[in-house]
């Protein structure tokens, strides 16, 4: 049966991006967030951010407006029309334990082939499925930032993940104008266990003082073709976060090659977390 509404769990910079893309896909799309403040927010961000794809040409103005109407913010779980919900998109923060706690207020209100998906970057699916009433109907749809332009959605199976589940979310990925790529439950899946080294060894040299932070950007970006430099890359995505994905690869793969720089962990005990706090390892201007 083909998926008409989507709830989404959290509304920061991941949860606003997904339900904009949802709502655009035409899905009606329910954004929860227990607080008020991010949600106003999310809903300013994914207003301006239509606008803004509108006039560079890239949306239609009428599917723009057909997106405003089919996104639906809400502060309450039971706000959503539970009938409707076909797939819930779990985008908070990395903690196992809050997950699981949110899956278990939502599952209950689900109808029986209703999907539930996790954005997590880094946390096993198998383990956050068997946490719930339903891990055959639940899978890992890893979406980049910024999601209203990045193409693709890592789609992760856990081990009791079933076909239909994976073929309901590849479907679903396409419909949202995303190119699905499947990979198998691992530690970090494909593009962060590829991705997150890259950072690491970016932040050792600069430890080691092998060039400053702009040289290291630069010589990746016009050397090797990178949109951007891996420590612009790290600031734009969270060193918190990068570290954070670094500990959960270095402790579940087991291989030192993860170990995380300490000017990493430096940052993060500084409050230097990249763009949303103004400084990681460029400044921002506020
Ligand atoms: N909606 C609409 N427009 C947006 C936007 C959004 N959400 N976010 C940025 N833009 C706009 C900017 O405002 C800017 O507009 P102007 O041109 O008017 O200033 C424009 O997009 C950026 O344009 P650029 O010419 O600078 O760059 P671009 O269009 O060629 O590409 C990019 C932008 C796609 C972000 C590119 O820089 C890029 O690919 N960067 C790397 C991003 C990346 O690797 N993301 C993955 C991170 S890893 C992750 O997310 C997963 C994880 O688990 C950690």
């Amino acid at each position: 049966m083909p998926i008409n509404a989507a709830f989404i769990i959290g509304s920061g910079t991941m949860g606003r991006g997904i339900a904009q893309v949802a709502a655009t896909a035409g899905l009606t799309t329910w954004v929860f967030d227990a607080k008020a403040e991010q949600l106003a927010g999310a809903k300013a961000d994914i207003e301006k951010s239509l606008s803004k794809l509108v006039e560079k040409g890239k949306l239609d103005a009428a599917k723009a407006e057909a997106a405003r109407g089919n996104l639906k913010t809400c502060a309450k779980v039971d706000d959503a029309d539970w009938s409707k919900v076909g797939i819930v998109i779990e985008a908070i923060y990395e903690n196992f334990d809050a997950k699981v706690s949110l899956y278990r207020d939502v599952q209950s209100r689900l109808t029986p082939d209703a999907i539930l998906a996790s954005n997590t970057s880094s946390i096993s699916i198998t383990k956050l499925a068997a946490a719930t009433n339903r891990p055959n109907k639940f899978i890992g749809m890893h979406f980049f930032n910024p999601v209203p332009l990045m193409s693709l959605v890592e789609v992760i199976r856990g081990i009791q993940t079933d076909d239909a589940t994976v073929e309901s979310i590849d479907a679903m990925a396409k419909r949202m104008g995303k190119n699905p790529l499947r990979c198998n439950d691992m530690p970090g899946f494909v593009s962060n266990r590829v991705l997150m080294p890259l950072i690491n060894e970016a932040a050792f040299a600069l430890m080691e003082g092998v060039a400053d932070a702009t040289n290291i950007d630069e010589i990746a970006k016009q050397g090797c073709n990178f949109p951007m430099g891996p420590l612009t890359l790290a600031d734009f995505i969270g060193v918190d976060v990068c570290l954070n994905i670094l500990e959960v690869l270095h402790r579940d793969l087991g291989d030192p090659k993860f170990r995380p720089c300490p000017l990493l962990r430096k940052l993060v005990d500084a409050g230097r977390l990249g763009r949303k706090t103004g400084w990681g390892f460029h400044q921002y201007a506020k």
